[in-house]
């Protein structure tokens, strides 16, 4: 039995839904965090890990819990933010396939959006039951939304009457209605008779907090009754992952943060790591689990070593040699009899993620294969060729390499790198050889100034 209170597995929560519906500012709220502030055009870019413990999740919901006709048993959430903006497909739909349960957020003044069907549409394919949280009810022309259960605050004594009218056009219109037309029945929460059948949408604020408690309320309870009900409440075997980031760590080298979505992880252990090129197989010197209600990839606290880590959950990983390994690739924290067991299945994984390339191009960079990937097709959208697409920063053999592709047309004398940097080395060749190099931290930036550059050399 672990310490979590009998090897019950923490529940994975996505947070899915249309770019600027409010997913980050949301999990801000319950974490009491300000990630969103800080994000590189106010968009999310990568996948976010954080834990939400049990006993957080009960002092918030209080006297709501009543309304759950069973005690939460699980030790807490592990939420997973992704990004709504349309370049990262894959991120959503790797955060779809890897949860338990999904919270859609949608606004509920805006209504149903592409990324908000595209959502739908992979928690269909993953079979993942979803709550909606339909955020924003402080914009509710009239609505006086307060840092409250939504259930207490949504009656004739706190709100104007045509606030209410207004709240219930826009839920129907803009959450029920789409919802039916994509084949769910869905209803306020309140009104909901069975979880299995029918859609629970919350109201919600962000901003307020209002409707948080019926929020963490109605995602916990609906997590332990599917989990029990897949009957995968139990931890065991070897723990499966995925990586999140790669990070210098002062007295730690290069180390490694990971979502952990399956089995148990143990210190001493061998860390195999599928590669692009290869498998890497090395050994776990320290495992060190962030502070609750910190967001992984933005921590406040520092992380804390541990012995062993229960899926699911966050966790920074200490090994020698991790200084080849890229960010979105797979894990496996195995014991010596397991480790060609775990080589087989991350070569497999790794094999299904590979990016396509054309016969002639460009060469791209990113930080993370799913960011890679990202970028890699929002290009091909805009038309433009791809010979090479590689995790990492830009060196000067990177330039030499396109220098080479510029001789068979000028067009793909450049270098499009997101979120990386240009290495020292590789400056003096760019200039030498006039090779153009586009950098952004936003990905449709890149995407627009190549596009442009383009269009410009066309003429
Ligand atoms: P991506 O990750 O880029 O897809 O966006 P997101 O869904 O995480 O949205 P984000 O948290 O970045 O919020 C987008 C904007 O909406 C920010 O300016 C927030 O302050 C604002 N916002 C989020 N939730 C609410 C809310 O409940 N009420 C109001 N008034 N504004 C909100
Ligand atoms: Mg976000
Ligand atoms: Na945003």
């Amino acid at each position: 039995k672990t310490k979590n209170g009998g090897n019950l597995r923490c529940p994975i929560v996505c947070v899915l839904g249309h770019v600027d519906h409010g997913k980050t500012t949301l999990l801000d709220k319950i974490r009491k965090t300000r990630v969103a502030k800080r994000e590189a055009g106010g968009i999310t870019q990568h996948i976010g890990a954080s834990e939400i413990p049990i006993d957080v999740i009960k002092r918030v919901c209080g006297d709501l819990l009543n309304m759950l006709k069973a005690d939460l048993k699980i030790p807490g959430l592990l939420v997973i933010d992704t990004p709504g903006h349309e370049a990262f497909t894959s991120l959503r739909k790797r955060g779809g396939a890897l949860a338990d349960i999904a919270i859609l957020v949608v606004d509920i003044n805006e209504g149903f959006k592409p990324q908000t069907i595209e959502a739908v549409n992979i928690l269909r394919q993953c079979k993942t039951p979803f709550v909606v949280a339909a955020n924003k009810i402080d914009l509710i022309p009239g609505w006086n939304s307060k840092e409250m259960p939504f259930i207490l605050n949504f009656n004739e004594k706190n709100q104007h009457p045509n606030a209410l009218t207004e709240f219930e056009i826009r839920l129907y219109e803009n959450v029920i209605k789409p919802l039916n037309e994509l084949g769910f029945e869905a209803d306020l929460y309140s009104r909901v008779q069975d979880v299995t059948k029918t859609v629970c949408i919350v109201p919600v604020s962000a901003v307020t907090g209002e409707g948080i408690p019926d929020l963490l309320m109605m995602v916990a309870g609906l997590a332990q009754k599917f989990l029990e009900d897949r009957l995968k409440l139990n931890v065991e075997g070897y723990a499966k992952g995925t990586i999140l980031e790669v990070k210098e760590e002062r007295g730690l080298g290069t180390t490694i943060d990971a979502i952990i979505y399956d089995g148990i992880a143990k210190r001493g252990d061998y860390l195999v790591v599928g590669l692009p090129d290869g498998v890497l197989v090395t050994r776990v010197k320290a495992l060190l689990k962030p502070k609750p209600l910190d967001e992984m990839r933005d921590p406040r606290d520092k992380f804390k070593p541990v012995n062993e880590v229960t899926a699911a959950a966050g966790v920074k990983i200490a090994a020698p040699d991790l200084d080849k390994v890229i960010a979105g690739c797979p894990i496996r924290i195995v014991p010596k009899d397991k480790i060609e067991e775990a080589k087989e299945e991350v070569m497999r994984e790794v094999e299904e993620a590979k990016i396509e390339v054309d016969d002639e191009g460009i060469l791209i960079k990113a930080d993370t294969l799913g960011s890679l990937e990202a970028l890699a097709n929002e290009l091909r959208k805009a038309g433009v060729k791809i010979k090479k697409a590689e995790v990492g920063d830009v060196t000067k053999k990177d330039v030499i390499e396109v220098a080479s592709y510029k001789q068979s047309n000028p067009l793909y004398g450049a270098i499009v790198a997101f979120n990386v940097k240009i290495l020292p080395e590789a400056q003096k060749e760019i200039e030498k050889y006039g090779i153009k190099v586009f950098v952004d931290n936003i990905i449709y930036k890149l995407v627009e100034d190549f596009t442009e550059w383009v269009k410009k050399e066309e003429e």
